[in-house]
């Protein structure tokens, strides 16, 4: 009788904790100026980086929009998490914002390899047309990502990568035989490397400055923005003014987090992004040609251009990657993005 009332008893009591567990889901956050709703965004970049500004931006006006009852702790430059955990940190809900460079959502999704298939964007209209389209709405809200409880909010831009390298000049597809290269995630990558002759290696933003420095790697890619406030113009000779592939963000947010938002203040958050983002392109514009002019002026890398012919080798070299990884990406996305030229 008494074993029978104990497991009652238990039982009453497991029902109480899930009803209240469940319950949970269910309610909003309260939010005021005393308590106001933390956002906590973690990034890789330093606070004076293209995606510094712009997050410290996106505090400012969700402060603002929201009279103090939200508000963003920024943590950046890797600090609280880094490429190899900050997407396993906004699903679990450690962190609520997220701005990967896209291509490291490869984790999730292949498709999103999209941003380093060669030469696919025509310039930089082009990647803006591609951000408001249909088809990038359709990757920031895919089924996967809503599995995963996240979903994606913004497009912001970093721009054009470039190739650095402490070997020699690279003019052409044959110099890049036998040099090694820093690259951020995924097999698209690497095939744009093997198509050169070259080799790579998957390093972390924060660790990348130290490997080439220790000769780990040889050369890297990316834009200028990110070369200068990283200081990659310390470790490396030469930089070929290549745009051969793009270096994008997407704001990624922990959905459950996002829901459970009073909904005036997730309006005005919302709000605040979508300023941010416009602000963003502007400053992405504005920071990558300081940070050329900076590269330039530090005397110590040899900066140099591509003829037209130049880069014809360059994209004739690349398509391989196009037939390795055409129907990964998919045809629907890649012609996509081409017809928005
Ligand atoms: C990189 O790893 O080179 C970039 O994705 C870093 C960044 O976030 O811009």
């Amino acid at each position: 009788m008494k074993k029978i009332a104990m497991l009652f008893i238990i039982s009453l009591l497991a029902i109480l904790v899930a009803a209240c567990s469940g319950g949970d889901k269910d309610t909003t956050t309260e939010a005021s100026k005393d308590k106001p709703i933390i956002i906590k965004f973690s990034h890789v970049t330093s606070i004076d980086s293209v995606k510094g500004k712009a997050a410290e931006q996106f505090k400012k006006l969700v402060e603002e929009k929201t009279d103090g009852k939200a508000t963003v702790e920024i943590y950046p430059s890797s600090q609280l998490y880094g490429d190899a955990d900050e997407l396993d940190a906004l699903v679990s809900g450690n962190v609520h914002m997220i701005a990967p460079s896209v291509t490291k959502m490869v984790k999730l999704d292949p498709r999103w390899q999209y941003v380093d298939m060669p030469f696919l964007f025509a310039d930089r209209d082009h990647a803006h047309k591609f951000f408001q389209s249909d088809l990038a709405k359709s990757l920031l809200n895919s089924e996967i990502l809503g599995n995963n409880d996240i979903m994606g909010l913004e497009f912001w831009e970093n721009g054009f990568k470039h190739f650095t390298n402490n070997k020699q000049p690279l003019q052409k597809p044959e110099d890049f035989k036998g040099i090694k290269f820093r690259a951020q995630a995924g097999k698209v990558l690497e095939s744009q490397f093997n198509a050169l002759g070259a080799g790579s290696a998957t390093i972390s933003f924060g660790e990348t400055y130290a490997a080439l420095q220790q000769g780990t790697v040889d050369g890297q890619e990316n834009t200028f923005n990110n070369i200068d406030t990283q200081k990659y113009q310390e470790v490396q000779k030469y930089m070929t003014l290549s745009e051969h592939g793009r270096l994008d963000y997407g704001v990624f947010v922990n959905k459950p987090f996002w829901d459970k938002m009073p909904e005036d203040i997730r309006k005005q958050v919302e709000e605040a992004l979508r300023e941010s983002t416009e602000l963003e392109w502007q400053l992405a514009f504005d920071e990558n040609a300081a940070s050329l002019e900076n590269i330039k002026n530090s005397g110590k890398v040899e900066v140099l251009e591509l003829t037209d012919a130049e880069r014809d080798a360059f994209s004739a070299a690349f398509e391989s990657v196009y037939e390795e990884f055409g129907e990964t990406i998919t045809p629907e996305l890649l012609d996509g993005i081409r017809d928005l030229k």
